[in-house]
């Protein structure tokens, strides 16, 4: 039933008239507890709370799948935006984005010049920014889209997620790039011949790659929320003896606040994943896939006045 149900948010996240249905109807549906706001004026509000309770955060304009040249490049100057007030307003925030927001899916020119005016933007006001990773069909553009532009860019960093075979051997060839890496088990539908369908091999995976990650010693961000790989990184840490300035956990808004809250205290790094906008459906549907049991949220959503 559970994975029914997965399948079936899944399905709902990839749907382009529900994505614009809910873009022009609005903010509903429970979408407040996984998004910051509509625009970057209430995520800016929320990201300073976050930044004064002792968080980092990744700031994340929602959008994904745009297919009109218009649409990408207003996406990349909300993008830019973001970066000069996280500047102004002395925000401890990163960035992150998807490509496909940015004109992935219409043409290579269009996306390379948008990401270069952002990460230029990035440049002057110190903000790094991270490229999501989006499902495995655009994986190869997108890896390469990273390691041009690492070369000419400190300021840039990607995703891998552990439910792909491959992910392994993609480790190994960013290798030289010096990566900036979040690694993720993944959030999108993928067929068997690509990705472990069991999650017990995905977790084995996600920590054989973690552990992988630290020792060829990238910067490495852990992209969860489960308790066994969060113990299992912190074992590593006394294992390998690792400085704490070469990895951070990071987890979404609203999600496992109290967890969030405990590793702060411990004296972790903990960066907080903030999207915002009006794009926030297909983002939703995929955090309902995850737990499934947040549909009680967004039912209250839907008969909340
Ligand atoms: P898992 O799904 O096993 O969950 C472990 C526990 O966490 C659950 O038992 C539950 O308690 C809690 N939990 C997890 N998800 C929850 C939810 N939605 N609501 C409430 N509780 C929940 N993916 C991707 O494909 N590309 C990307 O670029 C990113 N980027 C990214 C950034 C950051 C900062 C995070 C934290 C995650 C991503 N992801 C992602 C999503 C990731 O791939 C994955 O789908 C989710 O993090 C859920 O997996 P967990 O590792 O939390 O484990």
């Amino acid at each position: 039933m559970e994975q029914l149900m997965r399948n079936f948010f899944l399905f709902l996240s990839n749907n382009k008239t529900l994505t614009r249905l809910a873009k022009k109807y609005g903010f509903k549906f429970g979408a407040s507890r996984f998004v910051a706001g509509v625009d970057f004026e209430h995520a800016s509000r929320k990201i300073k709370e976050i930044n004064d309770d002792g968080f980092v955060v990744t700031v994340d304009h929602l959008g994904e799948f745009i297919d009109n040249e218009k649409e990408a490049r207003e996406s990349a100057d909300e993008c830019i935006h973001a970066i000069k007030i996280i500047h102004d307003k002395k925000l401890d925030s990163q960035l992150s984005l998807k490509l496909t927001s940015l004109g992935l899916d219409i043409s290579e020119d269009l996306v390379m010049e948008n990401i270069r005016r952002i990460l230029d933007a990035g440049k002057q006001y110190n903000v790094t920014v991270t490229i999501d990773m989006e499902d495995q069909t655009r994986l190869d553009k997108t890896l390469n889209i990273f390691k041009e532009l690492r070369n000419e860019y400190d300021n840039l960093g990607t995703v891998l997620q552990a439910y792909l075979y491959r992910t392994e051997e993609d480790l190994e060839n960013l290798d030289k790039y010096d990566p900036y890496l979040r690694l993720v088990k993944g959030a999108y539908k993928e067929p068997e011949e690509v990705a472990f369908p069991d999650k017990k091999d995905v977790d084995e995976n996600y920590k054989k790659l973690i552990k992988q990650s630290l020792e060829n010693g990238n910067y490495t961000a852990i992209g969860t929320h489960d308790d066994a790989i969060i113990a299992y990184v912190k074992q590593l840490e006394k294992d390998m003896g690792l400085s704490r300035n070469q990895f951070e956990f990071q987890m979404l808004f609203g999600i496992r606040i109290e967890l969030q809250n405990k590793l702060v205290k411990e004296g972790y790094k903990m960066r907080v994943y903030v999207p915002y906008g009006d794009d926030w459906f297909g983002y939703n549907m995929r955090r309902l896939a995850e737990r499934p049991a947040n549909v009680m949220f967004v039912l209250k959503g839907v008969f909340k006045k």
